[in-house]
């Protein structure tokens, strides 16, 4: 089983480390790929070029016998997750892959199967074209053991309905979530903290929407998952606490060299949680922040309603008021 433990929250900075070799001797199939997905949309989207390198070595190390790929786009982080469930040994690992968009199907893979050079790989991949705010993942957790989430789709209404629909069906499985477009303000330039959009995309992401602490999200999903995480005393990591933290000096260096800073970097610009908790009981509607916005709004709580108009719009609009989004110079 796995160098985790039965189930331990992996840490990324050991799993790079551990896996360092493995990754340099494929680096040249990461590195195909890479250059494949880039033609294929004009130039590197979606996927700071590092994490090539970060989630292959995470997924080697946790071991999952099923990815839930959550938002496939034109499918950097599928081709990424189909050569770690490659290189894993004695795992059968497969990978299901949910996204509204076809780019995968009519754009990368025809363009993979032509050029790239081991398209074997895509055989574990279910990708299908599906909404995830009522997808039904029943039958495809059945069975599973560990269970590897990729969150890149962005917005409340599928960030409720991932807490509830598939959250909450894996609270009983040994699983690791690893959400998107974050990044950690513990670790981030003075500029970057002062809204200078440029200094963020010098470091390879766009400038966060929201902060909380020291956690910033590029989208709604940072809120929901914040209150989730409190109310459920579920402890949120960032990429960033291990790399800056966990290697040494002469770590870093030695992985710079294997890899070059383009396939190599501190920062992830993603966090990492498992909702994992057998015995427990976990809250995960997303009830208590909504609903108290939304009595207020109608005013079910109060005297007088604070506000004539109800619904969605307005509660967003107080969700915004409520937390204060970064300033931009
Ligand atoms: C940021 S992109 C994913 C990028 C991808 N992970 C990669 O590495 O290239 C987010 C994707 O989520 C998809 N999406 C948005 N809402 C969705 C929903 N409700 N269900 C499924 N996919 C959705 C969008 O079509 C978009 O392609």
């Amino acid at each position: 089983m796995s160098a985790c433990g039965p189930f331990e929250l992996p840490d990324p900075s050991r799993a790079i480390w551990a896996q360092r070799q493995k990754l340099s001797d494929n680096l040249d199939r990461i590195k195909e790929a890479d250059e494949i997905l880039k033609e294929v949309m004009g130039g590197p989207k979606d996927f700071p070029r590092q994490q090539w390198t970060q989630f292959v070595s995470l997924i080697l190390e946790f071991q999952p016998d099923l990815i839930i790929e959550l938002g496939r786009g034109w499918g950097n982080s599928t081709c990424a997750f189909s050569l770690a469930a490659e290189w894993l040994q004695d795992v059968n690992c497969k990978i299901l892959s949910l996204c509204l968009s076809d780019a995968w199907q009519t754009k990368t893979y025809p363009r993979l199967l032509e050029s790239f050079s081991r398209h074997d790989i895509f055989r574990r991949v279910e990708a299908m074209i599906a909404d995830i705010r009522t997808f039904d993942f029943t039958k495809h957790l059945a069975g599973r053991r560990r269970v590897f989430v990729f969150w890149d789709v962005h917005g409340w209404d599928v960030a409720e309905a991932i807490l509830t629909n598939l959250l909450s069906r894996l609270k009983d499985v040994a699983h690791l979530v690893v959400i998107h477009d974050m990044a950690d303000a513990s670790h981030m330039a003075p500029d970057c903290l002062v809204g200078d959009e440029a200094a963020w995309l010098a470091l390879g992401s766009a400038m966060p929407k929201f902060r909380f602490g020291s956690m910033c999200s590029q989208y709604e999903e940072g809120i929901l998952l914040e209150d989730f995480a409190t109310r459920n005393q579920i402890n949120l990591r960032s990429a960033e606490s291990s790399y800056f933290v966990n290697l040494t000096p002469a770590q870093v260096q030695i992985l710079t060299s294997l890899f070059g800073p383009t396939y190599f970097s501190q920062y992830g610009f993603w966090y990492f949680f498992s909702a994992y908790r057998p015995q427990a009981q976990l809250q995960f509607r997303v009830s208590r922040l909504l609903d108290g916005l939304e009595a207020a709004d109608t005013g079910a709580s109060q005297p007088e309603p604070v506000s004539s108009k109800s619904g969605p719009k307005t509660l967003r609009a107080r969700l915004r008021a409520f937390v204060k989004p970064m300033e931009r110079r």
